[in-house]
C-alpha cells in the first residue's frame, strides 16, 4: 500500500497524505540550492514540501504512471520554474539524470508502492474491494498486466509469485484453484479473481484478520511491476550520483522491500570483505554511505490515527560518505 489519500476516484485533482512528510523532509536535510530527486511524485505531497524550500535549486520528480505526473504537475503549477516532471521507471535513474544534464544530486526520494489513488480508480484493477478488468499496471503502456499472469503462468510459476511476493500459506491450493478455474473460461476480472482465492482457501483462514484476497494481489502486483528487483540496482545508482552528505530516504510498505533497503544499506555501509587473514586489502571495497538512524523510523501515533494506511510504512535514511 502506497502513500496517498485520494477521496475522487479516477479524478484528475485529488487530495491526498503524503507518509512520514516531515521526517522525509528533515531526514533529506534540504539545502535550498540543491538538485533533488522525487522518484515516485505520486500525488505530488512530498515534491511540493520539497519545492517549497528550494531558491535556486531544482527537482526532478519520477513516476511510471503518467495520470499522476498531469495530476502532480497540475497541483505544484506554482513551483514549475524549479521542477522537470519525468514519465519513466525509477529503474532508468542513469538515463533519466543523464537527459535531464544532472550529474550528481544532493538527495532523493523514493516512497515505493501504489498510490491511494491507484488503489481507489477502480478501473486501474489494483483493488480487491471493487470489480474492474485485471490489470494492476502502474504504466499503462507497459507489456504485462495481471491478467497475463493470472491466464497465462504455469501453476508452479503462480505458486511460486503468490508464495513469495505474498508470503501466503495457502500459495498452493490458490494457484491450483486458478488454473482449475481457468480452464473453463479466463479470469478476467478482480471480483472474479477474489472469489476463486476464497473459494481455493479453509473457512477459518477467512475469518477476522486481513482480506482473504490481499496478499495474492499484493504477489501479482509485485509480479505484474516487477517491483522487487529493481530496487536494490537503483539504490545503488542513486547513491553513485549522491553528493558528500547527499541523503536518499526510502519508504517501504511490507517487509520484503523493507528486507532489501535494509540489507542494500548494509552493504553500502560495509567496507572491505577480504577474509581477516588476509595481511592487506585486495578488494579495495570502502563504505559508500552511513545510515542516518539505527532503526527504520514509523509514523508517529498521531500520523497512524490520522492515515491508518501509514500503518506498515517504515522510513529508512543513508548518507552519503
Ligand atoms: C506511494 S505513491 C507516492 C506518493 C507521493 N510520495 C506523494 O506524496 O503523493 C508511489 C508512486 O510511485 C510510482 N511508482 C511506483 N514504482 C515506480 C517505479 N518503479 N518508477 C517510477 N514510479 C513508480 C507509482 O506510480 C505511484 O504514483
Amino acid at each position: 500500500m502506497g502513500a496517498t489519500m485520494s477521496k475522487n476516484t479516477c479524478a484528475d485533482d485529488f487530495s491526498h497524505y503524503s507518509v512520514m512528510a516531515s521526517e522525509c523532509i528533515d531526514g533529506l536535510n534540504i539545502d535550498p540550492c540543491g538538485t533533488y530527486c522525487d522518484l515516485t511524485l505520486g500525488g505530488g505531497g512530498h515534491s511540493g514540501l520539497i519545492a517549497e524550500r528550494l531558491t535556486s535549486g531544482r527537482l526532478i520528480c519520477v513516476d511510471t504512471d503518467i495520470t499522476a505526473i498531469k495530476a502532480a504537475s497540475k497541483r505544484l503549477e506554482r513551483f514549475s520554474d524549479r521542477i522537470t516532471y519525468v514519465n519513466d521507471n525509477f529503474r532508468n535513474i542513469d538515463a533519466i539524470l543523464q537527459s535531464a544534464g544532472v550529474d550528481e544530486i544532493d538527495g532523493a526520494l523514493i516512497d515505493l508502492g501504489v498510490s491511494s489513488f491507484q488503489l481507489d480508480c477502480a478501473e486501474r484493477g489494483f483493488s480487491y474491494m471493487q470489480d474492474a478488468p485485471l490489470d494492476m499496471r502502474m504504466n499503462t503502456s507497459d507489456p504485462v498486466s495481471a491478467y497475463n499472469i493470472v491466464n497465462e503462468l504455469s501453476e508452479e510459476e503462480l505458486k511460486k509469485i503468490i508464495y513469495t511476493y505474498g508470503e501466503e500459506n495457502f500459495a498452493s491450493s490458490i494457484a491450483r484453484r486458478i488454473v482449475k478455474e481457468r480452464q473453463s473460461a479466463p479470469i478476467q476480472t478482480t471480483l472474479q479473481l477474489v472469489d476463486v482465492i476464497k473459494s481455493a482457501m479453509p473457512a477459518k483462514a477467512k475469518i477476522g484478520g486481513h482480506h482473504p484476497a490481499k496478499r495474492t494481489f499484493q504477489a501479482i502486483r509485485i509480479a505484474v511491476n516487477s517491483e522487487l528487483e529493481i530496487i536494490e540496482p537503483t539504490l545503488r545508482a542513486i547513491v553513485s550520483r549522491l553528493s558528500k552528505n547527499g541523503r536518499l530516504c526510502v519508504i517501504t510498505f511490507h517487509s520484503l522491500e523493507d528486507r532489501i533497503v535494509k540489507q542494500t544499506f548494509a552493504s553500502l555501509s560495509s567496507g572491505c570483505t577480504c577474509p581477516a587473514n588476509f595481511p592487506v586489502c585486495v578488494c579495495g571495497k570502502t563504505p559508500k554511505v552511513k545510515a542516518v538512524n539505527k532503526k527504520p523510523i514509523l509514523p508517529s501515533d498521531e500520523e497512524l490515527q490520522e492515515n491508518p494506511r501509514s500503518r506498515s510504512a517504515k522510513l529508512r535514511i543513508a548518507e552519503k560518505l
